[in-house]
């Protein structure tokens, strides 16, 4: 840990019109407990997020709503400033990239390095992805689509300004190499070392306002924009008071962590220290790159309809679980997998029975056989002594772990602890002595090892879960936590402990119960999925017979059909050319939509529509009647 004391932790900047799911829950909440913890640690810490919003997304996004693009994001920035709250973050600083002052750091920013010959402008042929907004060279494309998202791009040939990146290119490798911290973990550091073993090429920066308005114009060119991740990326120096409030910024940089997801590895760890390097500012401590939340093994996305939200989650579990499950289940860099049994169970086990047990365990012998009040004892027997030992052991353990961001580890430790007092409770077996005569000092040396040891436990799962935890402690009397060591010295300290009762901190969750609701839920959510019986009157589907069969050149999938309906023809280009030979189809009746919009298939006019049933793999089979029926018949 460093000398100084202080502590500056950041988030990425969230795109503003994204939906908050798991993946921004996380990041945000790892941010806020490894900054609780250094604050209990007596660091001056000082925690940044907010949201990202400019860009051609944002851009898209509010004119399709019909709003003014910064009203819009006002709108949805909220939207995430409310989940935050709902996830006791306690940051410190909301910044949004379309604050003024950030607006004046980025224009300053860009000035400085135009005037230091850092940005220069230059004539740009490119393939652009609108989507990811970067552009790509000829051969940094697969099969002629972008790399990132395997979208169309367009080919663009413009001028535009262009960030020397390329000039700092050896600096950034040698900074890499003799801070060995500095991209944490190793492994991705070994990632962006790869990465700049190909020659880096220089950044454009610029978007022309032509194509894109919404962004920080250009201080030296009106009919430009910036590039919305040079924009984004300065946050960081905004947050922290560059250029507006340098007492603040000399105490505050450089961040100690820059908190990212490993989809952002390029952007944060070689582009930003890059661009602070050319600004002759300090590059950050750490920037750490942790994995990804995998839903039931597989890629979290919004076609797969397995976007998990945070706030669902938060309503039937409880804000606390929800974090403690976070930050337990995912080991920092790695990819974790996300599925509501495993939360339950972890909950179940760790906390309702482990913890929550035990704190209710403590709770009714002292009010059973000390009237609430425990005493500290004038002496300790071996097995007592031992337990407390282990319990103090903790402040030794637990700072290495921190400062490797071993946070599982800090939890699995803290729960050890838990679990030991409940195996104490088990050998010396208050409730027994309970049954004996004059045996209370004894039942308060124990009643008083337990809860000294948990209370020593929990202020390493308060940074966790401080809504619970501070109930815990509550219940023994103790109004607030500030430093570990003010915390440990304090409950040494106590002469007498007064509990008050308390209810179960963490009840069992019934999985029935739980997967049952769900079930009756998912019948609500395919409710509203029902359509009227006016949207279905809108099909016309006909009985057509098939009078006319061929293959379409260059096509082995389509066919033209030609299918009487009633006393008309009509054409019909369908896919089936892979499951029905042109021959065998003559004289099939078959059933068709009528009253679609015609539309060219391969050159083709096609007049509406005829309806098949696919099996997953393989198999297709047109739709047929039953019984011989005209063509031209309705179908109700
Ligand atoms: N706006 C940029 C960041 C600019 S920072 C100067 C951006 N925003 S984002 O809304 O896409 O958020 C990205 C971050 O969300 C990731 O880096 C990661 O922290 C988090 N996650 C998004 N999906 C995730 C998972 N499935 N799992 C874990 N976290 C992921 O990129």
């Amino acid at each position: 840990m460093n000398s100084e004391k202080k502590f500056y932790i950041t988030t990425p900047l969230y795109y503003v019109n994204d939906k908050p799911h798991i993946g921004h829950a996380y990041t945000t909440i790892l941010a806020d407990v490894i900054n609780r913890f250094f604050k209990l640690f007596g660091y001056k810490t000082y925690f940044l997020t907010g949201t990202d919003e400019h860009g051609q997304k944002v851009q898209q996004a509010s004119a399709k709503s019909n709003k003014d693009p910064k009203k819009y994001c006002d709108e949805l920035s909220v939207v995430f400033k409310n989940l935050w709250e709902k996830l006791n973050i306690e940051y410190d600083y909301f910044i949004r990239t379309t604050d003024d002052d950030h607006v004046k750091v980025v224009q300053n920013s860009l000035m400085k390095l135009y005037e230091n010959g850092d940005i220069y402008p230059a004539d740009y042929d490119g393939w652009y992805c609108i989507p990811c907004e970067r552009f790509w060279t000829e051969k940094d494309l697969i099969d002629g689509k972008c790399p990132d998202c395997n979208r169309e791009v367009q080919k663009i040939s413009e001028k535009n300004y262009f960030f020397k990146m390329s000039k700092y290119q050896n600096w950034l490798i040698d900074h890499i190499k003799n801070t060995p911290d500095f991209v944490v973990p190793e492994f991705r550091k070994n990632e962006v070392l790869g990465f700049l073993r190909q020659p880096l090429n220089d950044l454009c920066i610029s978007r022309p306002k032509s194509r894109l308005s919404w962004g920080i114009p250009l201080p030296f060119d009106e009919n430009y924009v910036c590039y919305v991740w040079f924009d984004a990326l300065l946050n960081y120096i905004t947050g922290a008071g560059y250029l507006f409030n340098n007492e603040k910024f000399n105490l505050t940089w450089p961040a100690d962590y820059h908190l990212i997801g490993k989809d952002i590895l390029t952007t944060h760890a070689v582009y930003w220290p890059i661009m602070l390097k050319a600004l002759d500012v300090e590059p950050p401590r750490h920037i750490l790159a942790h994995g990804w939340w995998l839903i039931d093994n597989d890629k979290m996305s919004k076609s797969k309809g397995n976007v998990v939200k945070p706030l669902e989650l938060i309503d039937k579990y409880g804000v606390d679980a929800f974090r403690y499950f976070l930050m337990r289940e995912m080991s920092l860099g790695h990819d974790a997998n996300f599925s509501e049994e495993s939360m339950i169970d972890r909950i179940n086990s760790d906390l309702a029975n482990d913890l929550g047990n035990l704190l209710n365990r403590i709770n009714k012998m002292v009010f059973n056989y000390l009237d609430g009040l425990i005493k500290k004892p004038a002496s300790l027997e071996e097995i007592d002594k031992n337990l407390l030992s282990f319990s103090l052991n903790l402040l030794n353990k637990i700072p290495n772990l921190l400062e490797e961001l071993k946070l599982n580890i800090i939890i699995e430790e803290s729960l050890t602890v838990v679990r030991s007092i409940n195996k104490y409770l088990e050998q010396t077996a208050p409730w027994k002595l309970a049954k004996e005569k004059n045996q209370t000092e004894r039942i308060n040396q124990i009643l008083y090892t337990a809860s000294v040891s948990i209370l020593k436990s929990a202020v390493f799962l308060y940074p966790i879960m401080p809504e619970k935890i501070k109930i815990l402690l509550n219940s023994f009397g103790i109004s607030n936590i500030n430093s570990v060591k003010d915390s440990f010295t304090f409950i040494d300290n106590l002469e007498k402990i007064n509990l008050s009762k308390i209810d179960a901190l963490f009840p069992r969750i019934d999985k029935k119960e739980i997967f049952y609701e769900n079930k009756q839920e998912k019948v609500q959510e395919e409710d509203d999925n029902l359509i009227s019986i006016e949207d279905v009157a809108k099909l016309d589907l006909k009985v057509a017979k098939i009078i006319k069969a061929e293959k379409i050149k260059k096509s082995d999938k389509l066919l033209k059909l030609q299918v009487e309906v009633g006393n008309k023809t009509k054409q019909i280009v369908a896919g089936i050319g892979k499951y029905y030979n042109p021959d065998e189809l003559i004289g099939k009746t078959i059933v068709i939509v009528n009253n679609l919009k015609p539309a060219k298939l391969m050159g083709e006019i096609s007049e509406g529509m005829l309806l098949a049933a696919k099996e997953k793999k393989g198999n297709l089979s047109l739709l047929t009647v039953d019984k011989n029926v005209k063509s031209g018949s309705k179908i109700s």
